[in-house]
């Protein structure tokens, strides 16, 4: 390992642990509805040093141990959101959650755990990876990294793996939209995804024709239309239907699983469900916004309103929000995340009388898992194990964490939300914990209210209160060769006999 030679931060071979700030206490939570993705059952769960010891019924307390009573909560693992963008410089801004105020925001929410974004730094990856992990020193719950890549060169080749090997990343994303800045070519992609398959790193993708959205922004112009529904007009489900078909037919070319990140679209659905009917290994992330809204409020005449439902792929018109949840619960789609990048007011103002220069982005990160509790669970389409799949255990095994995070079971690390069914509240940017000063959901009313949040053993929110403190989290490096990797060899094998078989054969 050449980590200590100072060209970047090694996460892998250091003890990337900052649990040594608290001691956090012994804790059994009493006569609860413990879910996990596989079962459901009435159990006490205990925790010490931050990690769950047992999952039984009637664990006896002794007096050092704080008991919290459960009976009649749903106890569930911890939130993980597989997308967000703390802190990340995007269109000429600068989102205004960093790793304290956006954690604090999902810590309120009941997320546990995120896996971030980090860009490239002028192009060079390990740049950028190592700004990320200064920018994540002030975090206060646990997290991880995808890496983008947005050129190719042998250099980015070479620290791909260096980011595999010695920084814990096991995911790279690829922006097939963004004209101009974030957005690779074709060639660009598919050396990419041939890098991802030797590394065992999970390929993703932005699904958007970005050459046909340039082409749709400047229709838009000429017709007049600037404002903010200029954005959704500009690139239609059509568009991400094609990218994401092109996408997942690169991706079985080569034969590496693809994750495609905020699926928006039936248009892309379709394309994802027929590549997984087929056998391909695709993964399709719903963001929550997609799931819960539609696109009415971009076409609101007050320019702030409709600027804080401006992100891509756009918010569809509705239906397909309603093909999304239903994908979701049964099985099409595997995980939910947020895309959390948050602009607030004043930042969306950049692109008054240019829906061009608005930053795209929406806020999610504290609303995700009551949002999904309420339009899944509460209607009846997904089971509270559905829910604990789609909100975190399905995350831990695609990014290979799991059964340390995504569980309760003894061993896994007590990331723990308390659910109480019957609590209402409503959604207000006057009292959420991210920095935006407005919210996609303002005014929503919603029932079932993650009360009590549980991060490594302590108690961080509770009765309406933060207990956070900034540098408290952790680093969590993914490893690569997730389960979406088994097997890979053998289908490349089979395939190679196949072709000399029919060269054999027209001989
Ligand atoms: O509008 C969005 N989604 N902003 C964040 C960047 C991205 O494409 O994920
Ligand atoms: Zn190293
Ligand atoms: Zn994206
Ligand atoms: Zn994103």
């Amino acid at each position: 390992c050449f980590a200590e030679s100072n060209d970047h931060i090694c996460s892998v071979t250091k003890d990337s642990c900052s649990l040594n700030d608290y001691v956090p206490a012994k804790l059994l939570i009493k006569g609860g509805i413990v879910v996990n993705a596989d079962r459901q059952e009435i159990a006490d769960v205990y925790i010490e040093d931050g990690i769950i010891k047992s999952v039984e019924r009637n664990i006896k307390a002794f007096d050092e141990i704080q008991v919290i009573d459960a009976s009649g909560y749903y106890v569930m693992p911890g939130g993980i959101d597989p997308h967000t963008h703390l802190a990340m410089p995007f269109m000429g801004q600068v989102t205004i959650d960093d790793f304290f105020s956006g954690q604090a925001a999902a810590l309120a929410g009941g997320t546990t755990m995120h896996i971030d974004f980090a860009l490239p730094s002028d192009g060079d990856l390990l740049e950028g990876y190592k700004l990320y992990r200064e920018k994540a020193s002030i975090a206060c719950m646990d997290y991880g990294f995808h890496m983008a890549v947005t050129k190719w060169n042998d250099k980015v080749s070479k620290d791909m793996e260096v980011l595999v090997k010695h920084e814990g990343i096991n995911s790279f994303k690829f922006f097939m939209a963004y004209k101009g800045s974030l957005m690779v070519t074709d060639e660009e992609l598919l050396q990419g995804l041939k890098k991802c398959k030797k590394l065992g790193a999970l390929a993703q993708v932005h699904a958007e024709n970005g050459d046909a959205v340039a082409e749709g922004q400047i229709q838009m112009i000429e017709l007049g239309i600037t404002g903010p529904e200029g954005h959704g007009f500009s690139r239609p489900p059509i568009l991400e239907g094609e990218a994401t078909s092109r996408a997942i037919r690169l991706a079985g070319f080569v034969n590496t699983p693809l994750y495609v990140v905020h699926v928006m679209s039936i248009e892309a659905l379709e394309e994802i469900i027929r590549a997984r009917q087929s056998g391909q290994r695709v993964i399709g992330e719903p963001v929550i916004s997609g799931l819960a809204l539609d696109d009415s409020l971009l076409f609101d005449p007050d320019f702030d309103v409709a600027a804080k439902y401006v992100m891509s792929p756009p918010i569809r018109p509705a239906g397909h929000n309603i093909a999304l949840q239903n994908a979701l619960s049964s099985g099409l789609l595997q995980l939910v995340g947020t895309d959390h990048c948050a602009f607030n007011s004043t930042q969306k103002a950049a692109g008054k009388g240019d829906f061009r220069k608005i930053p795209n982005g929406v806020n999610g990160i504290e609303e995700r898992m009551h949002i999904l509790w309420n339009i899944m669970v509460n209607t009846g389409k997904m089971t509270p194990m559905g829910y604990v799949r789609v909100t975190s255990t399905a995350c831990a095994q695609i990014f290979n964490i799991y059964p340390r995070k995504g569980a309760i079971i003894a061993g896994a690390d007590a990331d723990i939300i308390l659910l109480n069914p019957n609590t209402t509240f409503t959604i207000s940017s006057k009292t959420h914990h991210s920095r935006i000063d407005t919210n996609i959901y303002e005014g929503w009313t919603l029932r079932g209210k993650i009360e009590t949040t549980i991060s490594r053993g302590r108690i961080v929110w509770e009765n309406g209160k933060l207990n956070v403190s900034p540098g408290s989290g952790r680093f969590i490096p993914l490893p690569p060769y997730s389960y979406l990797f088994n097997g890979i060899d053998k289908i490349d094998s089979d395939y190679l006999a196949s072709i000399r078989a029919s060269k054999q054969q027209k001989k």
